[in-house]
């Protein structure tokens, strides 16, 4: 059972919704360790990094549309399978298939305003770490 790092970001809608708190408290009682916070309204350039696999989707210009639409809190979480975990407790990305008691199940309805975002893999969470954290952001 590997220690990961992962990078979790509440969305322009969790910090509108004023969840910050919320979303926080349930990664820390779970019991992972917070190495890396900042509120930032992200640049169009950052937005497209961050979703470049999404580059030729439908929903592309939307999605960064939306990402840049108000600041954001980046976290990097640290834990036993921290990447796993946490896209458990986020829950999934079809509202039907997203189960109460995880983020999503809990608090929105929506595909695309669905409160925050969790790196999928080892790659890509070392990828979002550097893109949105320099080395000495974290503890
Ligand atoms: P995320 O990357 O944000 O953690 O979400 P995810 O892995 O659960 O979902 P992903 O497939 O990576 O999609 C990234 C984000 O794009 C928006 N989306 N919109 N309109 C649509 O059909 C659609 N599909 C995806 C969502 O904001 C999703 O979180
Ligand atoms: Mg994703």
């Amino acid at each position: 059972m590997p220690v990961e790092r992962t990078y979790i970001m509440v969305k322009p809608d969790g910090v509108e919704r004023r969840l910050v708190g919320e979303i926080i408290r349930r990664f820390e009682t779970r019991g992972l360790k917070l190495v890396g916070l900042k509120l930032l309204q992200p640049s169009t350039e950052l937005a497209e990094a961050h979703y470049a696999v999404h580059r030729e989707r439908p929903f592309f210009g939307e999605l960064v549309q939306f990402i840049t639409s108000g600041p954001v809190v980046a976290m990097v979480w640290e834990g036993t399978d921290a990447i796993k975990l946490c896209r458990n407790m986020i829950g999934a990305l079809k509202p039907l298939e997203a189960i109460p008691g995880t983020i999503r199940g809990d608090f929105t309805t929506e595909v695309q305003t669905n409160l925050v975002h969790g790196s999928d893999a080892p790659e890509t969470a070392a990828n979002e770490i550097g893109l949105w954290f320099s080395p000495g952001e974290l503890i």
